[in-house]
This record gives C-alpha cells, structure tokens and sequence, in this order.
C-alpha cells in the first residue's frame, strides 16, 4: 500500500520506512501544495485525542483534490516519565524546547526516578476506515547526554531492552526494532492483513 504519512518530522517518516517497507508499503510524507500540513493539537488532552484530531484535519485537507482516497498516516508520539503523571507526554517537543534534555535530566536525578516510556499512537485510513494502533517502549533516564544518533529524547532514553546504551548511541538499526514507533507501525500493518479489514 502507498501511504502518505502527514508529519513534519522527517525522522518519523524514515522510521516509519524502515518498519513498513519490508512489510510490503512504502512510506512517502504527505504534502499540500508542496508543503508539510500543520495540524492543530489538542495537547492537553493526550496523544490519542491529538492523533485523531490530526487525521480528521489531514483527510479534510485532501477532500476534493486527487489524493482523496489515499490512505493517510499520522503519528503522534512522546516520552513518559514514571516520577511525573502523564508528563511531558503529549507535550514532549515544547516540554525539550523549553527547559531541554539536561533539564529533564534534573528533574529525573532530583525525583531519583528513573523509569520511562515512549509512547506512540498511530492511526491509518482511507477516508472511509479507519485502523488505529498503539506502541510502548519501556526504558529510563541517563544521567547525562549520550550519543547524536536519533532526534528528541534518544539521546537520554536507555531501552530497557538493550544493552544500557540509549537511542542515541545505538542509532536505528537497534531503534527500528524495539522503539514504540516500530511496534505502532506493525501493528497498523497487522490490522491491514487482518480478514476482519
Ligand atoms: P509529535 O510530533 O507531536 O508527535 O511530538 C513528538 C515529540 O515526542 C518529539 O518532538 C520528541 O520530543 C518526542 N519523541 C517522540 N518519539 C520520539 C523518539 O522516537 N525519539 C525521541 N523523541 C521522541
């Protein structure tokens, strides 16, 4: 299946290529007029409500141009952090922008809890159905910076399914087969083989 994945993180599109190419789809970004689409968010509500405001917002804007019919892609995504309910969650990119990876690492080594998770929710359709799935990375905080493979959070997430190096030493190759990301993307593509389709 071609899928148009409607994000602007170029790293998610790879991640996604890499996970569903060998399933037999290939992976392009979505573009209107040339450009990446921006979505509205509804952050506060948590990364489910924002992935399926963002499909809504995809499928109108192609309605009545000739990408109507295609199937549509979006993922929204972030980290969890044990020591902090439901933060920074679904608002991880401001939450890096604004006090960045060395001030979440304070705050992990001040709350001396160290477990997390990346969490991501991805949802495909063609305008008319509708799959959605879901993938968890379980893992901790490093207490510095490692590696500048990945992007966001990789370079302080250690996979607890490793070998205790984080995202951003291992790179993708270790990334695609373990991160939240390639479980959500899989799991898409199961929903896709599946006779109840
Ligand atoms: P979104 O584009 O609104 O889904 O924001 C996702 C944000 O969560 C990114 O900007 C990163 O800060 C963080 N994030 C999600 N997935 C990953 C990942 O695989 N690695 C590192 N950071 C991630």
């Amino acid at each position: 299946m071609r899928i148009l994945f409607a994000t602007g993180n170029e790293n998610k599109i790879i991640e996604a290529q890499e996970t569903l190419a060998p399933l037999g789809h290939t992976v392009e970004g979505l573009l209107i007029d040339g450009k990446r689409p921006d979505f509205n968010e509804p952050k506060e509500l948590g990364l489910e409500a924002v992935a399926e405001a963002k499909i809504l917002q995809a499928l109108t804007l192609i309605e009545g141009t000739e990408l109507q019919g295609s199937a549509i892609l979006v993922e929204d995504s972030g980290i969890f952090l044990d020591a902090f309910p439901n933060w920074p969650g679904a608002k991880s990119s401001d939450v890096e922008k604004e006090i960045g990876l060395l001030g979440v690492i304070e705050r992990v080594n001040k709350s001396e809890i160290r477990g997390a998770e990346f969490r991501a929710v991805a949802i495909l359709s063609d305008g008319s159905k509708f799959w959605k799935s879901k993938g968890v990375c379980r893992g901790s905080i490093s207490d510095e910076i490692k590696g500048q493979k990945g992007f966001g959070y990789d370079p302080i997430f250690i996979p607890s399914e490793g070998d205790g190096r984080t995202f951003g030493e291992l790179g993708a190759e270790v990334k695609n087969q373990i991160s939240h990301r390639k479980k959500a993307m899989q799991g898409l593509s199961n929903l896709l083989k599946s006779p109840s389709r």
